[in-house]
């Protein structure tokens, strides 16, 4: 057995080695419950009910440098949907919408950011109960932010189509962003990776195309973009909702129907999105090559458009963008 897993976590028990962590080396302050916190001191209990079974609800939102500000994008958006993955879920916030933007924007602004970052608020079932029942549990509420790269690779990506299958709305709210669904995709991605591709994509539980790991996913077909509708158990990704807002500036038709695994194999172009992920270019699938292998024009232009936008550069996007400073 290796011999970290034998060493108790003593290390970690000290608050001057934990601000050292990694984590923390370039996020000075999280916001918790309403408070600033210095990053090494944001820490939870072990028993905290959303360890051991998922119960939470989560955000994911980039802020971009432009070398003079830092623009949040779409972070109403991205608060509207946590707050309704709380309804779904059961999870009684405690906060309000423009409350939970204040508490962003602030938390953005305490650590000084003047480069790329990846927003992660977080609500989920406190402690005080091993009870499945999370309505006797004090829900929790943080907000950290990270400074980020590319997620995915952005010249494109390989991918495999996986033997998981997306979890179905008849078994999970797959409409809320919630963390235990997410095991689904750890388990898809794990098994991408160990197969020497980069990213995952899960059929739905009908065998059509749902999606990537943690991306929405379009094709390309004589000049038409496809992406699965939201009854194919995907995430309602807000990338998704943004991209079909650039296809229309840029002329483009986008149908929402089911898509064949078949389909991505003889598909001009492929792109995945998501906040993390951006528009990424996909050229290869179960080791077939996409189109020319290269990221195809399609693909170029709305991810080029879509750069421009977050950059708070397109005045008709501009409420989409929330300046930090
Ligand atoms: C499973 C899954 N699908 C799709 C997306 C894309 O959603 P969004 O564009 O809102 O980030 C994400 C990322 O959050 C995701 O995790």
């Amino acid at each position: 057995m290796n011999d970290y897993r034998r060493k108790p976590y003593k290390a970690l028990s000290n608050t001057t080695t934990r601000s050292k962590m990694s984590m923390c080396s370039r996020t000075k302050y999280i916001w918790m419950d309403g408070e600033l916190v210095e990053c090494g001191k944001a820490y939870i209990h072990v028993m905290t009910h959303a360890l051991h079974y998922g119960t939470a609800v989560f955000e994911g939102i980039r802020g971009y440098w432009d070398g003079n500000n830092l623009y949040i994008f779409r972070l109403r958006d991205h608060m509207i949907r946590m707050i309704n993955s709380a309804k779904i879920v059961g999870l009684r916030l405690g906060y309000g919408l423009e409350e939970l933007i204040d508490a962003t924007v602030k938390t953005v602004r305490v650590n000084e950011f003047q480069e790329n970052i990846y927003i992660r608020p977080i609500a989920f079932a406190g402690e005080g109960s091993i009870s499945l029942d999370i309505s006797k549990v004090p829900t929790r509420v943080s907000i950290a932010a990270i400074p980020f790269g590319h997620y995915l690779k952005p010249k494109g990506v390989k991918v495999k189509v996986v033997s998981w299958r997306r979890v179905p709305g008849f078994s999970m709210p797959v409409m809320a962003k919630a963390s235990g669904i997410y095991l689904n995709s750890v388990i898809a991605l794990s098994e991408a990776i160990s197969s020497g591709y980069d990213e995952a994509v899960l059929l739905d539980w009908r065998g059509y195309i749902a999606e990537g790991s943690g991306e929405n996913l379009f094709i390309v077909r004589r000049g038409v973009i496809y992406t699965p509708p939201v009854y194919a158990s995907i995430l309602e990704g807000i990338t998704r909702d943004t991209v079909f807002r650039i296809a229309e500036d840029l002329g483009y038709k986008v149908e929402e129907r089911d898509i064949t695994r078949e389909e991505l194999y003889v598909a001009d172009e492929i792109f995945m999105v998501g906040t993390a992920a951006e528009v990424t270019p996909v050229i290869e699938v179960d080791g077939k090559t996409i189109g020319s292998g290269s990221p195809g024009p399609v693909t170029q232009k709305i991810s080029n458009y879509y750069k421009e936008i977050v950059l708070n550069k397109i005045p008709k996007y501009r409420e989409w963008v929330t300046p930090v400073y």
